[in-house]
């Protein structure tokens, strides 16, 4: 079955996610990652609403279905619930967790709390090497995460494995295409995961794995000049990976017909601007206008140490200087931004797409519609791992996307209490000590995100002979995938020495460093 249907996604070209999967979101914190799963196998993927009817789907016509697992018990009154009319489609259909209840309890199955809730890894004997289990061993670890399951089944479904404490963990149906896992086989700790994930969208699915990075960009180009023709587009550039990506995308669609605008607003990392100029004037030769607004900004933050108020008076300038340098920019009638899928998502705005979930915005980098461009997201069916590749495909340099994300407001809010030009060198300073060492470490790319902050705090020191009163600096360095959570990286002593160190003799007002060992949450990652 090869789908020709109308695609979900607004920008995506038909003939690169011909075959796609839909994963129906039941509330799962796992949803995401088991789009990103299936796209690792090539195969293209979209989270949509679980509600979505069985009508719907046909017309979509995926080669597969995946229901996530999700908080709710499927025995629970107001439970998210799918049309039970999917099941019976003649699509192959994967539920996880969840979504296995839901399918079993649909079709004839008993779902029970379990005698107690099961969390964490778990040995799986499995009863059948074929299908979903094709080439696995008949052991493994997998990852249980679940306060209900199947107690029984109908005589329709066949059990496919068991562990210990849960006696049906996996099924099938004896006729339909409809298969179940009460563990997650998208998460790293159930090691045979992605084979299984595998089995089902090659052997279930018969899925060719058509979904490839290079393929989608030659046509997403050839898509862009169609749209833009002779316009003139702008794009901003913040020094982080996804407008650099959008930019060097529509580069290559457009070339001069692309301006870019880098505001620097001196509250960048070092060498930040430094290196966007590098990369959109040598290596792309793009018309890049440099805003120096470094006073503008700092003037609007003198005397502010409230971090929300530092955040609004940060984007009113912000606005303000991308519409001033616009307004140069002549004929500019299209504005390109790196919107990514999970921010589509996650704003409820995928047609199909699952409901806004509630997620604090604190993004400063937005621009107002009322400036009146016509909007381009050339990113916003991928996430993040697919664009960084895409970004080295298009040729950006290793560093710029592997940079750890940075907030928009930037320094500012790393500069607890006011932010001056004084203070902000010195955090510039021991911040780039931290990334320094971090690399040199080979550490860079498994920490999510590793910064200084500038603590509002002076404490005494002595130095030589002479006593200080200096100020104080946290290092923060974190792991996370998704930055939604975050356990504090546990770096070797001696790196850490070695950045306190440094920072203590080679940053002039700096006398004392320390390590925040705090996991998001409760803490958040920035400080502010
Ligand atoms: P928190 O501090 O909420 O941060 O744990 C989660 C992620 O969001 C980034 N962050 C921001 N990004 N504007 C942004 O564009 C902001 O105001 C902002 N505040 C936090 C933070 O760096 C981390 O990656």
């Amino acid at each position: 079955m090869t789908g020709n249907a109308t695609a979900i996604s607004q920008n995506l070209p038909p003939n690169v996610a011909q075959q796609r999967v839909l994963v129906l979101d039941f509330g799962s914190q796992y949803a995401h990652l088991i789009a990103r799963r299936v796209r690792e196998q090539q195969v293209y993927c979209e989270i949509i609403r679980h509600d979505i009817t069985a009508q719907r789907i046909r017309e979509l016509n995926p080669q597969g279905l995946i229901l996530s697992g999700g908080p709710a018990s499927v025995y629970e009154p107001g439970a998210p619930r799918c049309d039970p009319k999917i099941f019976r489609l003649g699509i192959p259909l994967l539920g996880i967790c969840y979504g296995m209840q839901l399918a079993c309890d649909a079709l004839g199955g008993e779902v029970k709390s379990a005698s107690s809730r099961e969390y964490g890894r778990a040995r799986c004997h499995t009863q059948d090497n074929s299908g979903l289990f094709s080439g696995l061993p008949a052991e493994m670890d997998v990852w249980m995460s679940h306060g209900d399951q199947v107690m029984s089944t109908s005589d329709e479904f066949i059990p496919l494995a068991s562990t210990g404490t849960c006696p049906i963990a996996a099924v099938k149906h004896r006729d339909l295409p409809v298969y179940g896992l009460q563990f997650h086989p998208e998460v790293t700790h159930t090691p045979q995961g992605n084979a299984l994930l595998r089995n089902f969208l090659m052997e279930v699915c018969s899925c060719e794995g058509t979904w490839k990075l290079d393929e989608f960009a030659k046509q997403l180009i050839h898509q862009l000049r169609q749209r833009i023709g002779t316009g003139q587009v702008i794009c901003g550039l913040s020094g982080g990976v996804d407008s650099a990506v959008t930019a060097a995308l529509l580069y290559q669609a457009v070339g001069t017909q692309l301006s870019c605008i880098h505001v620097d607003n001196g509250l960048l990392r070092q060498d930040e601007k430094e290196s966007v100029i590098r990369e959109f004037t040598g290596h792309f030769k793009t018309d890049l206008h440099v805003v120096e607004a470094e006073d503008k900004f700092l003037t609007a933050l003198a005397g502010i140490s409230d971090p929300q108020e530092k955040r609004i008076r940060i984007g009113h300038a912000f606005i303000e200087c991308f519409k001033e340098e616009a307004a140069q920019i002549e004929g500019a009638q299209f504005l390109a931004q790196g919107t990514l899928y999970p921010d589509v998502i996650e704003s409820g705005a995928a047609p199909d797409g699952p409901a806004a979930t509630i997620k604090l915005h604190h993004n400063v980098g937005g621009l107002p519609e009322e400036l009146g461009f016509e909007l381009i997201e050339p990113l916003r069916d991928l996430f993040k791992d697919e664009v960084r590749r895409l970004g080295l495909e298009l040729g950006l340099p290793e560093d710029l996307i592997w940079r750890h994300p940075f907030p928009g407001p930037g320094l500012a809010v790393r500069c607890l209490g006011e932010v001056t030009k004084g203070r902000l060198k010195t955090l510039r300073a021991a911040d780039a000590i931290v990334v320094e060492e971090i690399q040199a470490a080979g550490l860079y790319r498994q920490t999510a995100q590793a910064f200084a902050v500038l603590l509002p705090v002076q404490s005494v020191g002595v130095m030589g002979d002479s006593r200080t009163y200096e100020n104080a600096v946290a290092v923060r360095c974190v792991d996370s995938h998704d930055f939604m959570t975050a356990d504090w990286s546990h770096l070797p002593h001696e790196l850490l020495g070695r950045i306190s160190t440094r920072m203590i003799n080679e940053v002039p007002g700096v006398n004392r460093v320390c390590y925040d060992i705090s996991s998001k949450p409760p803490a958040t990652i920035e400080w502010e």
